[in-house]
């Protein structure tokens, strides 16, 4: 079936792994990526497929009312895969209130725009919105997050990402808005800005930079590969029950230390060096913040319903994006060159 598709943020990480899978996969649907370009945002990761018939770029800003209505007015999208945000935990500590404005008024201005352009006609439609786990808080050593696990967010940015889940329930409830949210674990592969801990340590390492731990490292994420997130979006999108939530998770609990470790073995080999040398760069450094201890998700939801699971171990996966850092080492200096630098020496200097 034919399909007119609004995907928000595709030309940042996640995005533009969602965006090539459904050019490539459903050449029946439209696929629209409205993006604002900001740091995050990079037209470099979409080269491969700018020119196909059924892919159109909007560039423009999801807080932008007047431009979101007029789109929608335009192509009137029948599904919204919604993933732009400001994501990156470190900057909302120095500016929260750029996090509620993406995050929160971006996705009403969405919600909205989709509301009046349907007008209760909601057969056939569908707003997917992409969230993340950090929304559930924190957990001590043991237990893992749930679909139904309360929300506790700690970071301006998961207060940010928590509300937006709220409005879009709200907006579910209220108006009959179709809506399906999935919450996931940290993402990590080909395209990540270097702002997030394993592209940050890469980028680092090869660079002989020191390796910033911040407190004891003790700290735990679950680690998914980001072409197993795009997999699972394309089943939830496909397949998900309306109103529903699942949690998305790689079964892959690492301590930062003990990742930090592999990562620098990785490296060793790859580069020729001796094993060892990489991980004298790390560091510790002052903690972050409110940092949360752990995150583990519950993922047997998705699994059992939609039979999903990941397609690649830790191990592997990582091997995978080292080598694309390390072959793509143009896209690694255009992206550390100018404001990169600034953020770099504010954050850890
Ligand atoms: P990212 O920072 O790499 O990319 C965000 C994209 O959104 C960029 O292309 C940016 O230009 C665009 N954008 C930002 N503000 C915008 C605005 N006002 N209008 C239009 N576009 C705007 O983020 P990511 O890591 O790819 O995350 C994508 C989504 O997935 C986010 O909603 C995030 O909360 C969620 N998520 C991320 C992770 C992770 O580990 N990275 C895990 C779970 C959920
Ligand atoms: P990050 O990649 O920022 O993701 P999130 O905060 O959303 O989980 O960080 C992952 C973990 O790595 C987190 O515990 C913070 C830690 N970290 C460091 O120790 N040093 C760093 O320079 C960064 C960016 C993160």
């Amino acid at each position: 079936m034919k399909k007119s598709i609004l995907v928000t943020g595709g030309a940042g990480f996640i995005g533009s792994h969602v965006v090539r899978r459904f050019v490539n996969k459903y050449p029946e649907y439209s696929i629209f990526n409205l993006d604002a370009l900001t740091y995050a945002g990079n037209m470099e990761n979409l080269k491969d497929i700018e020119h196909k018939e059924n892919y159109t770029f909007l560039h423009g800003d999801i807080t932008d009312e007047v431009f979101v209505n007029s789109i929608f007015e335009k192509y009137r999208f029948d599904s919204i895969i919604h993933l732009a945000a400001e994501s990156h935990v470190d900057r909302s500590i120095t500016d929260p209130l750029a996090f509620a404005k993406t995050n929160i008024l971006g996705t009403m201005i969405l919600l909205n725009a989709f509301k009046e352009l349907w007008k209760g006609n909601w057969e056939e439609k569908l707003f997917y919105h992409i969230s993340t786990d950090e929304v559930y808080g924190s957990l001590g050593e043991n237990g893992l997050f749930e679909e139904t696990t309360p929300y506790d967010p700690n970071s301006p940015y998961s207060a940010s990402k928590a509300s937006s889940d709220h409005f879009v329930r709200a907006y579910g409830e209220t108006y009959g808005l179709p809506f399906v949210i999935t919450n996931c674990s940290n993402n990590y592969g080909q395209n990540q800005f270097p702002e997030k801990l394993i592209p940050l340590f890469i980028h680092n390492i090869i660079n002989n930079k020191p390796l910033p731990v911040y407190g004891d490292g003790n700290y735990t994420r679950d680690w998914l590969y980001v072409i197993d997130h795009a997999i699972a979006i394309d089943l939830v999108f496909h397949q998900g029950i309306l109103t529903d939530t699942y949690n998305i998770g790689g079964f892959n609990e690492w301590k930062n230390i003990d990742l930090v470790k592999l990562l620098c073995q990785q490296m060793d080999e790859k580069l020729g060096r001796a094993i060892g040398s990489s991980s004298q760069l790390i560091a510790y450094v002052k903690d972050r913040p409110g940092h949360d201890l752990r995150y583990a998700i519950d993922a047997s939801k998705i699994n059992k319903e939609l039979g999903w699971n990941p397609t690649v171990t830790f191990e592997e996966g990582l091997s995978k994006t080292i080598d694309w850092y390390l072959g793509n080492k143009e896209w690694l200096a255009n992206v550390t060159s100018g404001n990169y630098q600034n953020y770099y020496k504010e954050q850890y200097q």
